[in-house]
């Protein structure tokens, strides 16, 4: 069928004659004018041919309303539908065309309809009130004129046509309308996830920053400290065993003094001993030096620390290594911390041995632990350590049983300098220490806590960490 100009009638009329007529009317050559069509009809002379660009009508008849459905059916199964047809009021002893058109519009609503009546055929008030879809409905009253048969045809299986496109042009929209809103769709969700990662790539690189910044300040000040503090050191050793040479040179001087009786230079040594509190000075100055020597030790940790935070001075040597072994070795080192104070559980899993800088995550597993008896206060908790493995990756927790940790600061104990602890109890370095060396070994750091019941740092690790993505450290409740 051509979709575009269907040209294809119905005529359904209970006389051939009528039939005759509008062969006549409707299969004049397409070439043919209307003038030559009243000529053909009613033999009067013909004009000059006017040109027509369309095909030319196919006309079918049907003599009953019951033949009419059929062939309306037969149509629309073969893909050829009408469309229009010109349907007689009244076809003894069938169905009235009322009824016909009702039951073709039953089988093909979009049929275009002309209904041929005579005056007095029906009232037309009960005829338009049965037939509903005035829209595609006309009347040709008999007798009709071949002009108006004509021009119904020609402008009725024209509006078939634009009817058809345009409803097919809005299944077109509607198509294009759901795709796009799916598109739509799709590129929000992509634009959401976005959002999210570049929110969560955000954070990272905060952090990453802050940690790139503090990290050169700490070079930097370890570095100045480092020189002065060196030769403090130093020097306190020599002043150390120079003072305890002294002190020798000064018991010698008093065991001479005992042999040299009583004069006036042992009643003045006597009188400048009690003026200086020489005994007191001998008591008090070791007890000096060793406070001293430990604030000197405080320092240079402090600035080890800082070295080590700054990454200066660690080898960066890569090795295979098992994590349980770093666990046990660094849990014997704080042995002495952790007696009295906590009791730990180990519950390990089975690990594959990780690339890795095994005295840094030493190091992580030493602040988390440090933290874990801090956080236990006074209390002998538990603290549980847990490792495991999956899919390439191996993990290491630390649970306590502490204070937990208030979630308006959870975000901030990987800032460096953080710390809730008194002044001289805590440098806040801890984690921002172990979160660059995780970050270096493309792992993350997850953190749970809850508020009075504990906390629990789990560190998860690449099991060959040149294969993977920098992760990051997520905090939950
Ligand atoms: N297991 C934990 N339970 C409760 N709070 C914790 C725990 N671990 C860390 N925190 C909180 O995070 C803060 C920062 O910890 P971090 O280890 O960086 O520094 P610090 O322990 O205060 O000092 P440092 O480790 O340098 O001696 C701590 O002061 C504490 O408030
Ligand atoms: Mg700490």
């Amino acid at each position: 069928m051509n979709v575009e100009h269907n040209r294809r009638i119905l005529l359904v009329d209970d006389m051939p004659a009528i039939h005759e007529d509008f062969r006549k009317i409707l299969l004049m050559p397409a070439a043919c004018g209307l003038d030559q069509m009243e000529a053909a009809l009613f033999g009067s002379s013909a004009e000059q041919p006017a040109p027509s660009t369309l095909p030319g009508f196919m006309l079918d008849s049907a003599y009953q309303g019951q033949e009419a459905v059929a062939m309306v059916c037969a149509s629309l199964e073969a893909k050829l539908p009408y469309a229009m047809a010109f349907v007689d009021m009244r076809m003894p002893p069938g169905w009235d065309g009322v009824e016909t058109i009702e039951r073709i519009w039953q089988k093909d609503p979009e049929l275009q309809v002309v209904i041929c009546t005579a005056y007095a055929d029906h009232s037309w008030a009960e005829v338009l009130q049965r037939l509903a879809a005035r829209d595609r409905l006309l009347v040709l009253k008999k007798p009709f004129d071949p002009i108006e048969v004509s021009q119904l045809a020609s402008t009725l299986t024209a509006k078939w046509d634009t009817t058809r496109q345009a409803v097919s042009q809005l299944h077109r929209l509607e198509e294009a309308v759901l795709e796009r809103t799916a598109e739509i769709i799709e590129a929000n969700r992509l634009l959401q996830q976005e959002m999210a990662e570049r929110k969560h790539l955000q954070s990272q690189l905060v952090q990453s920053e802050k940690l790139a910044s503090i990290g050169q300040l700490a070079a930097g000040v370890a570095h100045e400290i480092n020189n002065p503090i060196g030769f403090v050191l130093s020097n306190f050793g020599a002043l150390e065993r120079y003072v305890n040479s002294l002190f020798e040179m000064l018991a010698a001087y008093e065991a001479a003094e005992k042999g040299m009786g009583a004069s006036d230079a042992t009643a003045a040594l006597e009188g400048l001993r009690d003026r200086l509190e020489l005994q007191y000075l001998k008591e008090d100055m070791p007890v000096l030096m060793r406070e001293s020597k430990e604030g000197i030790a405080r320092v240079c940790r402090i600035v080890r620390d800082l070295k080590d935070f700054s990454h200066v001075d660690w080898p960066q040597e890569w090795v295979w290594a098992d994590l349980h072994h770093g666990i046990d070795s660094t849990l014997n080192v704080a042995a002495s911390e952790i007696r009295g104070r906590a009791q730990i559980d180990k519950a390990y899993g089975s690990l594959p041995e990780i690339e890795c800088l095994p005295a840094q995550l030493n190091q992580v597993v030493l602040n988390l632990l440090t933290n874990a008896l801090h956080a236990m206060e006074s209390r002998c908790g538990k603290i549980i350590i847990r490792t495991g493995a999956a899919d390439g990756w191996v993990w290491f927790e630390v649970e306590d049983e502490g204070t937990g940790i208030a979630p308006d600061i959870v975000n901030r104990i990987f800032d460096p300098f953080f710390t809730t602890k008194p002044i001289g109890q805590g440098t806040g370095l801890g984690l921002s220490l172990s979160y660059g060396i995780v970050q270096k070994h493309r792992g993350r750091i997850e953190v749970r806590s809850a508020l009075g019941q504990g906390s629990i740092f789990r560190v998860v690790l690449p099991v060959r960490p040149s294969s993977v993505q920098t992760q990051a450290v997520s905090a939950g409740p």
